[in-house]
């Protein structure tokens, strides 16, 4: 069908986040999320922050590097840094083409870590989100919160517990929780808060419940 110059409108994809702590389950999630989108018929994409193309998963691995010392300000920008690339090469272009861009974490991660947790000034966050993002905002927002113990006990069953985030102290992971549930406040309609110590199916019940209700979906479960 001709839309007479306008975009398709059966083409333009969602974007949907998922944020949180560390050890909260995420990329389980996203993985059943993605595979009941794509039974759904539609197409799906699923990246991630810092990260999701080639400069900016450069830009991740300097900010991940156990050895690394950046100021919050310099780690803010780095992190909006990685995020235009990842904006403008990949999910960007994934939307107009249809796609639904499933990203484990994006810019509410720099809230809560830079800002909530670090104690950089949200002003400046949100300045260095307009310049790398405009009025750009995900569809939808995950939010899978687990108590600090919980989230802490199930990093330290994975192998790898390398990267600078992850070592943090616990009033520092607190705050994170704290900032993200502030995130959900202010943005209901954007955001959904799900508690997620609780079994995995439960979980993901409740994440595809909301993506149904929100953005006018069926799923199968
Ligand atoms: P990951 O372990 O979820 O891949 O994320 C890597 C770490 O980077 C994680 O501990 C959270 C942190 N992070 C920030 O501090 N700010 C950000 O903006 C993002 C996207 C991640």
């Amino acid at each position: 069908m001709f839309y007479g110059g306008l975009p398709n409108p059966m083409q333009s994809g969602k974007f949907i986040t998922f944020e949180g702590g560390d050890g909260a389950g995420k990329s389980t999630q996203i993985e059943r999320l993605s595979l009941a989108l794509e039974e759904a018929g539609l197409l799906v994409s699923v990246t991630r922050e810092p990260g999701g193309s080639p400069a900016a998963e450069t830009i991740r691995s300097m900010l991940l590097d156990p050895d690394a010392i950046w100021d919050p300000s310099t780690e803010a920008l780095l992190h909006f840094a990685a995020r235009a690339d990842h904006y403008t090469t990949r999910i960007a272009p994934s939307l107009r083409n249809g796609h639904w861009v499933l990203s484990d974490r994006f810019a509410d991660s720099t809230r809560a870590y830079q800002g909530y947790g670090l104690g950089l000034d949200m002003t400046a966050i949100e300045t260095l989100y307009e310049i790398a993002l405009g009025d750009f905002a995900p569809d939808l927002t995950i939010i899978l919160d687990i108590p600090v113990e919980k989230g802490v006990a199930r990093i330290l069953e994975r192998a790898e517990v390398s990267d600078r985030y992850e070592k943090m102290d616990p009033t520092f992971h607190e705050r994170l929780r704290q900032g993200f549930l502030e995130i959900a406040n202010k943005e209901p309609d954007r955001c959904k808060v799900i508690y997620a110590d609780n079994d995995i199916d439960t979980v993901t019940s409740e994440i595809f419940d909301c993506v149904e209700n929100r953005l006018g979906l069926i799923l199968q479960r």
